[in-house]
């Protein structure tokens, strides 16, 4: 068994609110990776960014989704750099989960990542560091996708009307 659903994309592209509502519509579990290893760990994504480094939280990251792709019936919500390895990609293509990806631009995003809440790769930059990553990223989320969903401009109500009427 797997996920039913993955969302996957970049930081402020409303992995959350969408896998929240998404979830509820379907009466599933929401699980979020970040979440998960925050209670795990008993602190912040900053804080073991802070106090742990970057390698210390991927290798978190890692175990992590391992563990929630063995989970059945829940909407799962990866964080911006979950899948990006080698070996969360070959997970998420094999898995039977439909993944989707929540696609938005710079310039949509922007107001959401200028104040930042608790994300440590944004901290000096917000936008540049947002373009860096994503321009990295981007090839790798469409590869991994079975559904690109444009959240550009669009209501929560419309994404969410979109994403289950591909899985209908
Ligand atoms: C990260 C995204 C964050 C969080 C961490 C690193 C990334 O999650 O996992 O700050 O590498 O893109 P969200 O995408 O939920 O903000």
């Amino acid at each position: 068994m797997a996920p039913r659903i993955i969302l996957i994309g970049p930081m402020g592209s409303g992995k959350s609110t969408i896998g929240k509502s998404l979830a509820n519509k379907l009466s599933l579990e929401f699980r979020d990776t970040d979440s998960v290893i925050e209670q795990r760990e008993n602190k912040s994504v900053s804080q073991i960014f802070i106090e742990d480094g970057e390698a210390a939280f991927r290798a978190i990251e890692r175990e992590v989704l391992h563990q929630e792709l063995k989970a059945s019936d829940t909407v799962l919500a990866l964080g911006g750099g979950a899948p990006i390895s080698t070996e969360a990609q070959s997970a998420l293509t094999a898995t039977s989960s439909h993944v989707v990806y929540l696609d938005i631009s710079l310039a949509n995003v922007a107001p959401r990542i200028g104040f930042n809440r608790d994300r440590p790769l944004l901290l000096n930059n917000p936008r540049g560091q947002w373009q860096t990553l994503m321009e990295a990223r981007r090839p790798i989320y469409e590869a991994i996708a079975d559904t690109v969903v444009d959240v550009n401009k669009r209501s929560q109500s419309e994404i969410v009307a979109q994403i289950l009427e591909v899985l209908a």
